[in-house]
């Protein structure tokens, strides 16, 4: 169960010393570590709710909780990395997590470009990476993550059903702090920004689980258009190549919807 005691062991024995916030029901962690991002706590700072009134997804979409059955937590990084290069920490966090997850119960998980975890095909949880910029410079990152972990059928919502799965119902047994201590000592041993080489070893974790390269998919861009090619790899800042017809063009942001 997630209790300040099993956050705190948590966050402690993945070698983390900012003491993290547990809160059973809040609105958003997003807002909660936004907030202590913006009053200058430091880097590490977690916070992780047992449930959410208001959570938010990619989008503009919101993010449906269950209490106690699934893992919501946010944490405020400070990468010194360029502005360009700080999508490459969420795609290392959904590696990471992808890992925790498969540790914690044997379901493999994997990642559909560029922040969902999926298993079983289903969409199992996913990655809001929101920052603030000031000057041109990155000051921090939140990232906000969300996974079904112990969810039966009947807890999903009805118009999710169809199309989401959790741990449990991928037949992995495990609570959410089981997942978040794995989850945590993965990210910590893997995030190293002021290391050279950073920005390529976190493109190499993610490679490793994305389940879109390769694929044909259709990628609605910022602008709104739509376009459709082959996902044939990733660029040096985590952006999807897509090939059509000879052509290539990198898509940084947005939604894709695979097509085979
Ligand atoms: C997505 O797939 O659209 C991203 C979902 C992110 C959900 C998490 S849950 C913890 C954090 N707090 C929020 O309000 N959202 C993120």
């Amino acid at each position: 169960m997630l209790t300040d005691q099993t956050v705190a062991a948590a966050a402690r024995d993945a070698g983390i010393d900012v003491l993290p916030r547990y809160v059973e029901e809040t609105a958003s962690t997003q807002e909660e570590a936004r907030a202590l991002a913006d009053a200058g706590a430091p880097e590490w700072t977690v916070v992780v709710a047992g449930h959410q009134t208001a959570g938010r997804g990619r989008l503009g979409r919101g993010w449906a909780s269950v209490p106690g059955k699934g893992l919501q937590l946010s944490m405020v990084l400070r990468p010194p990395l360029a502005l360009a290069d700080a999508p490459v920490v969420s795609l290392l966090a959904a590696a990471a997590m992808a890992a925790a997850c498969r540790e914690a119960t044997g379901v493999e998980v994997a990642s559909e470009w560029p922040n969902d975890l999926v298993a079983g095909g289903r969409k199992l949880g996913g990655i809001l990476a929101e920052s603030r910029v000031e000057g041109g410079r990155l000051v921090h990152l939140v990232l906000g993550i969300g996974v079904n972990v112990s969810h039966r059928q009947e807890d999903l919502a009805d118009e999710i059903r169809g199309t989401a799965t959790s741990l449990a119902l991928q037949g992995g047994r495990a609570e959410p702090e089981a997942v978040l201590e794995r989850f945590l000592r993965e990210l910590r041993r893997s995030y190293r920004p002021e290391d050279e080489g950073f920005v390529d070893a976190a493109l190499e974790r993610y490679r490793a689980v994305c389940v879109t390269l390769g694929r044909s998919v259709r990628a609605t861009v910022r602008d709104g258009r739509v376009v459709e090619g082959r996902a044939v790899g990733l660029d040096e800042r985590g952006g999807l190549l897509l090939e059509r017809d000879g052509e290539r063009l990198i898509v940084s942001f947005g939604e894709i919807f695979h097509l085979d």
